[in-house]
């Protein structure tokens, strides 16, 4: 049985915790300068990316890498979808080559659990439209649980665009599921309706909405913050009445993030927009954390890679020695 990974909603915070605790160990190996070892030898891993993509597609590769896979990328302009074949005939054929792992990444939420219907072997879910993206989610937490020594209990600042964010979603389930208190910080526009209650009970308790930056990040331990997705705006009426305003009433700077809790760390799942979302004194100062996701971004995939091919069952009970 392959073990998928769709949706954070999936993984019970048992599973999320023993994630997050292989990762832990795989971080320790990035600095050894024999990176490799070999629990997925022999296996073979998709990576079918239909949306651009910098730091997924890359770390899915160098984590399937890191446990002796073979990893095989394959995107959109370069396969035969711009010809006119169906995701699932692309699924399909992919298949007919007994891959044990396809990681999909693709503009229709819903890409990846309709992949799990079609094909036997394991699906990750690398983002699917502004549905979730639930590694993304894992390693925020990884690098939360770094920095903060914890998750239980903090409270957690998601800023911007939450209407087109998958990272929002995953994010918003994870954090709930670890125990933090989520705050949605946005006007009004870019924040969709009813979005405190995605994960029901749970999410309904944890989870606020706020729609001034200075309340939204009183008292933050962190402040993750999210690009405009412009490209999914297409067809939509304006939800701001241009970028320049939204900076400057939601954007990040030293002086915003004074309203924050001292310590608080800043998040970015990048791609940033220097100067827009973020400006470059808080991108490169001491308080932001974002070259330390994308590194955890590796050692997290390693950890989703062999739950999925291998199973959770593969792992030993007792948690790995943490770095
Ligand atoms: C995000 C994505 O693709 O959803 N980026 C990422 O995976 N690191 C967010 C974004 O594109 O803004």
């Amino acid at each position: 049985m392959p073990h998928h990974l769709v949706s954070i909603a999936d993984l019970e915070a048992v599973e999320i915790i023993r994630i997050l605790d292989h990762a832990d160990a795989y971080w320790s190996l990035a600095s050894e300068p024999i990176k490799k070892l070999t629990s997925l030898r022999g296996r073979t891993v998709i990576n079918m990316f239909f949306e651009n993509s910098t730091r997924t597609r890359t770390s899915f590769e160098i984590a399937a890498k890191r446990l002796s896979a073979e990893a095989i990328n394959i995107s959109a302009s370069a396969s035969s979808t711009s010809k006119g074949e169906t995701l699932l005939d692309t699924a399909d054929n992919l298949e007919a080559m007994f891959p044990d792992c396809i990681v999909v990444r693709h503009s229709f939420g819903g890409a990846a659990a309709m992949l799990t219907k079609e094909v036997s072997c394991a699906v990750i879910n690398a983002g699917d439209g502004q549905h979730e993206h639930p590694t993304q989610a894992l390693l925020d937490a990884a690098t939360i649980r770094r920095n903060k020594g914890k998750v239980e209990g903090l409270e957690i600042a998601i800023v911007g665009d939450i209407s087109h964010s998958r990272v929002a979603r995953s994010n918003i389930l994870c954090l709930a599921k670890l125990g933090a208190r989520v705050r949605l910080v946005a006007p009004w526009t870019l924040i969709p309706r009813g979005i405190e209650l995605i994960g029901g009970d749970l999410t309904r308790e944890r989870v606020r909405v706020v729609t001034r930056l200075d309340e939204g990040l009183e008292g933050a331990d962190v402040v993750m913050m999210l690009r405009v997705q412009h490209e999914r705006f297409e067809g939509e009426a304006p939800r701001f009445p241009n970028t320049r305003e939204l900076s400057r009433t939601f954007g990040l700077s030293e002086r915003s993030l004074a309203y924050a809790k001292p310590d608080a760390i800043v998040m970015h799942p990048g791609p940033i927009n220097r100067g827009v979302e973020l400006s470059p004194q808080v991108a490169d100062g001491p308080r932001a954390v974002i070259l330390s996701q994308v590194s955890w971004g590796v050692a997290v995939r390693m950890a989703v890679l062999e739950r999925a091919i291998l199973g959770p069952e593969a792992w030993p009970a007792a948690r790995p020695a943490a770095a």
